[in-house]
Order: C-alpha cells, then sequence, then structure tokens
C-alpha cells in the first residue's frame, strides 16, 4: 500500500533463508561487516521457510520502532540504524541532497518483522530478516542499487539472501567494502533434482551468537590463517561444481568447510562447540550412508549451531529420510509434525524434526 494522501506509506515483502556451503567466518572491518573471506550458499524455497516484514512510515508516529514475532525490539541496534541510514542516504542523493522537499525522510517509520521458524536457532534467520528489511525499506523510499550491500551491513550472510539459487559473496578488496557484494553464480533452475534436508536438533537459541563466535575466533584461533589461506580454492572448486552440477564435488567440498569451521571454532580460546552429540550422530550416519553406497549421495553442513543441513538429490530422499526416522525416531507427540515440507518442489527445505 502506497497512500501518501492518508498520510501513511506501507510496503510488505517476504525473503529465503540461505544455507552457506563454503562458510564466513571472520571479518575485517566489523562496522561495514566486511569479511574475511568469500562464502558460497544456496538460497531455499520460500514455502517453508522465509522472513516477512513490514514496513510503514507515517507524519504521525513520534518514533522509530520495530517488533520481531511480535515482540517489541529496541531500534538502538548498531545495524538497524546502519541499514536505516543507507538507505535513506540513497534516497538523499536521489533528491540531490534536498531533505525539506522530501518529507518522508522525515517521517518516522514503524517495522514488523516475523520469521516462520526458530531465530536464533542456527537456521538463518538474521540472513532472511535483514535481506527482507532491507529490500522492504528500499521500496518504501523508492530507492535502486545493489542491495546486498545494504543486507550485509544487518547481517554478513544476509547479503547473500537477495538473490536465488546459488550465491557467492565476494569478500572484495575495497577498504570502503564496495566490492564486497553477492552475486548469483547460477540461477534456482539450474540444479532442479537438488534437495534439502533441516534436520533441526534443537530450536534454543545458540549458546554463541554468529558475531561473538568469530570474533573470538578471529582473535584467538592459530588455525584460522590457514583456513582463510584455504578458502579461495575451496570456493572456486565448489563454484565449478556447482555450475557442472557435480555432486560429489559439491558434497565433499561442503562437508570439508563445515569441518573445518568448526574446527577453528574448537580452536577458538575458549572453545566454542555448537554441535552436539545428536549433530556428531548425524555426520557419523551420513559418512556410513555415503560409504555403504560406494558413492557420495549425502553432504551436511552446520551453521553456528546444532542443527544439520543435508544436500541431496531428489531420487536419494525416500531411503535417506527412512534412515532418519529409523535412527531418530519421532516421539509419539510428534508423529504428525516430524517430516514438513514433502510437496515442495525444487531447492525445497524438508524439515525434519529431532528434538532432544
Ligand atoms: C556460520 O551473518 O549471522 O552461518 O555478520 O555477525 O551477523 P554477522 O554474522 P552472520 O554469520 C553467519 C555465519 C554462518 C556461516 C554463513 O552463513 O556463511
Amino acid at each position: 500500500m502506497d497512500n501518501m494522501e492518508d498520510n501513511i506509506k506501507c510496503v510488505t515483502c517476504t525473503a529465503p533463508v540461505n544455507i552457506a556451503v563454503i562458510k564466513y567466518w571472520g571479518k575485517r572491518d566489523e562496522e561495514l561487516v566486511l569479511p574475511v573471506n568469500s562464502s558460497v550458499s544456496v538460497t531455499l524455497d520460500q514455502a517453508q521457510l522465509r522472513a516477512k516484514t513490514t514496513v510503514m512510515a507515517s507524519p504521525s508516529f513520534p518514533n522509530d520502532r520495530m517488533w520481531l514475532n511480535g515482540k517489541e525490539q529496541s531500534m538502538d541496534s548498531k545495524r538497524i540504524q546502519n541499514l536505516l541510514n543507507e538507505i535513506k542516504q540513497w534516497r538523499k542523493e536521489k533528491h540531490n541532497g534536498d531533505t525539506c522537499t522530501d518529507g518522508l525522510l522525515m517521517w518516522k517509520v514503524h517495522i514488523c518483522s516475523e520469521n516462520n521458524f526458530p531465530t536464533a536457532a542456527g537456521l538463518a534467520s538474521s540472513a532472511a530478516g535483514y535481506a527482507c528489511l532491507a529490500y522492504s525499506l528500499a521500496k518504501l523510499y523508492n530507492v535502486e542499487g545493489d542491495l546486498s550491500a545494504i543486507a550485509r551491513r544487518g547481517s554478513g550472510s544476509a547479503c547473500r539472501s537477495m538473490y536465488g539459487g546459488f550465491v557467492e559473496w565476494d569478500m572484495g578488496s575495497q577498504e570502503d567494502g564496495s566490492d564486497s557484494v553477492s552475486r548469483q553464480i547460477a540461477s534456482e533452475n539450474h540444479w532442479p533434482e537438488l534437495r534439502v534436508l533441516l534436520l533441526v536438533v534443537s530450536d534454543q537459541q545458540k549458546s554463541m551468537g554468529s558475531t561473538e563466535g568469530m570474533q573470538a575466533t578471529l582473535k584467538t584461533s592459530q588455525l584460522m590463517d590457514r583456513r582463510i589461506q584455504c578458502v579461495p580454492e575451496s570456493v572456486e572448486k565448489i563454484k565449478e561444481a556447482i555450475l557442472k552440477k557435480d555432486f560429489k564435488t559439491f558434497a565433499e567440498i561442503t562437508m570439508k568447510d563445515s569441518n573445518q569451521f568448526h574446527a577453528v571454532c574448537l580452536d577458538s580460546c575458549p572453545p566454542i562447540f555448537y554441535l552436539t552429540d545428536v549433530s556428531k550422530q548425524i555426520i557419523q550416519l551420513v559418512h556410513a550412508f555415503n560409504s555403504s553406497c560406494g558413492i557420495t549421495k549425502v553432504a551436511y553442513t552446520f551453521d553456528a549451531g546444532p542443527n544439520a543441513c543435508l544436500y541431496l538429490l531428489e531420487e536419494d530422499v525416500g531411503r535417506v529420510l527412512s534412515l532418519i526416522c529409523h535412527f531418530f525416531p519421532p516421539d509419539k507427540d510428534d508423529l504428525n509434525t516430524f517430516v514438513q515440507g514433502l510437496q515442495t518442489p525444487s531447492i525445497s527445505p524438508l524439515k525434519v524434526l529431532l528434538w532432544t
């Protein structure tokens, strides 16, 4: 809705979750959110997981306010402020810096955002949330440009949720961050057989947030330098595997990068543990399944939390699901919700709940 005469302007957008196959971990600039390495991700279908944000501006709002999943949050967050200010700056530039004739810039905003999945449980909710906020604000202020750089100011991984399909976030080399942007490697239609299984081990808030975790790793892990050296080659190889739809190479690089990321977490002081016993059992199950098939059929990857994301091909979904249900049987109460999203086509997340 866009009704300046009624003195309210309102925009609602949705944005997808992305799961990194080459992880972003560590910033070279905290303020601009510039990473120490490039990363690669797969954007998931919005049918199961998405953020939805409504932004409103009105001269009758006395101050800026925001709500996340129905609960009011402080607007003092530096990241929210940076993102909002950057978009407003674009608007000012568009109007040649004349704020007097542009009432919209003086109006206060209200932001309402909701996720249809657990926030802060390591399910990339901040990525979808900030991508959605950047996009909604750009529509509200009617500005255009590379929004990935704006979303990045909210949360680094958010810049990859600006595109569907397979996405690279180039770390860039400029000090002002102007070349630290994301771009699509291949569209969502490129590899229609690829499937994602999200195994929800826990929907509790993660023990240490990504921002603090990566600061600790960068400061204290000796292995981190080695990781930073290794990533460029992994990025090139996985991009090639994606373009060739070479599942074996894609899967092996994905697992290796996840393990390397959790290794530098463990090498931090004090060590950071994101994986639980159930996460480790999932890792063992995937390796046992792959070796029994004599070929790599499934890949796992874990973000800053215990939940697993499995990549596999459509033809193997049935077999892998029945293995998971066998080794992690649902509680009687969860029978109806244990597996969700089976019908959704394309790169769809099938949610399997493995409560511990
Ligand atoms: C492990 O994007 O949440 O999921 O930029 O500090 O907000 P901030 O971090 P965030 O970190 C995501 C880390 C990760 C890996 C990834 O998604 O690449």
